[in-house]
């Protein structure tokens, strides 16, 4: 095994990074590292965004970015932190990367191949720009994710008609909004209407009235403080216009949408004062692509807790995650699927843990499998 030493800035105990330092990385990590970079996106992304495929493929290939991603925290060594940060130094005014993301979101690059090389060069020529906000998180507020929500709320709540809603890993909260939004199958200009193709045929998203909207997230993000706006936008694709034109109107529209109760924690600190606030209705507890954050005995608490408090009834649950997490009760999956997809479990009211279905991790498109 080589053993390649790296001087960055250590993270500190709490993730805030701490003082120089040489931390060891092996060959193995940068392996890892460059599998990371090489599937991070779906192939039906690859297509359809040039810039961030050819950007991630070249940094598969360049050692500065290996190392980089290598020497993240396992929780968050995800390449989108790295591309988010990238983003994050253009969108606040980078002489250089400024002007050319905004050329990548207005869909107006000269040469995707050129443009890559110039990103490749700012990292090089100082690479502390990116290793000393590796400390930050992912925190992509995803509102295509409403449209998944929505059908498959619609089908565990479908007895109840008011329902508490409970969102572990809540980032911004957009999602508690998940009734603002409407879905269409076709594209369209409005920002509030979502598209989403259901694979089997439409399904049902008539919501039950919702009550109270409960966020729990360790460092929740606040729509009206303009850094949060700036690491949310950063966090979103730059040739996505039409999500950040959606990011755009609904931080416009935020202030005039009821409050939500945010309890900043984790999961394991503060989910049983949600679910004591919310039981005064049913209430459905739902994690979207949050539990790859958590230690391996967290999740499993998290799975045991929501997964009981479904079986004694007033709860429903419902997971969107990678197919990686495994969720105890339920078998893995049985059957290929295309790469990328998030999967969908739910439990229900007095029932045990099921496959619900599979989705785009952004809510493209949704297919149900259970009956
Ligand atoms: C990728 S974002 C997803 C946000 C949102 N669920 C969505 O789908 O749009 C993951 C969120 O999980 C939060 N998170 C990380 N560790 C957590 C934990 N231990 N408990 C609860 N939330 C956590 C992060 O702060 C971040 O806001």
């Amino acid at each position: 095994m080589r053993w390649v030493g790296v001087r960055y800035n250590r993270f500190g105990e709490n993730g805030c990074l701490a003082g120089k330092g040489t931390s060891l990385i092996t060959s193995l990590d940068l392996d890892d590292a460059r599998r990371r970079y090489e599937h991070a996106l779906a192939p039906e992304d690859v297509a359809r965004l040039p810039f961030y495929a050819a950007l991630l493929r070249r940094l598969s290939q360049d050692a500065t970015a290996l190392e980089l991603l290598a020497s993240v925290r396992v929780q968050q060594r995800n390449p989108m932190l790295i591309l988010a940060i990238l983003q994050w130094l253009a969108l606040g005014g980078h002489p250089v990367l400024g002007p050319l993301y905004d050329d990548v979101r207005r869909g107006a690059l000269a040469s995707v191949d050129e443009a890559v090389e110039v990103v490749v060069v700012v990292l090089r020529e100082d690479v502390t720009l990116v290793s000393r906000e590796l400390g930050r998180s992912t925190q992509t507020n995803e509102p295509g994710r409403s449209a998944v929500l929505r059908a498959v709320l619609a089908d565990v709540a479908r007895d109840h008609p008011r329902v508490n809603l409970v969102e572990v890993g809540c980032s911004a909260g957009i999602n508690l909004h998940l009734d603002r939004f409407t879905v269409s199958e076709r594209e369209s200009s409005d920002p509030f209407v979502v598209t989403c193709h259901d694979v089997n045929g439409p399904l049902e998203r008539a919501l039950p009235s919702l009550g109270r909207r409960v966020g729990v997230d360790p460092h929740p993000l606040r729509l009206t403080n303009r850094d949060d706006q700036r690491w949310l936008k950063a966090c979103l694709w730059p040739e996505e216009q039409n999500r950040h034109r959606r990011l755009d109107a609904i931080i416009d529209a935020w202030p005039t949408w009821e409050p939500l109760d945010v309890l900043r924690g984790t999961a394991q600190e503060r989910l049983l004062e949600a679910l004591e606030m919310t039981d005064d209705a049913f209430t459905v507890v739902v994690n979207t692509w949050v539990l790859f954050y958590l230690s391996d005995d967290e999740r499993e608490w998290y799975f045991e807790t929501v997964h009981a408090a479904a079986r004694r009834g007033g709860v429903a649950s419902i997971s969107i995650e990678s197919p990686l997490v495994v969720v105890p009760g339920v078998a893995s999956a049985q059957r290929a699927h295309p790469s990328g997809a998030s999967r969908i479990v739910v439990a229900r009211e007095f029932a045990l843990p099921e496959e619900w279905g599979w989705c785009h991790p952004h809510g493209r498109w949704l297919e149900k499998t259970c009956p």
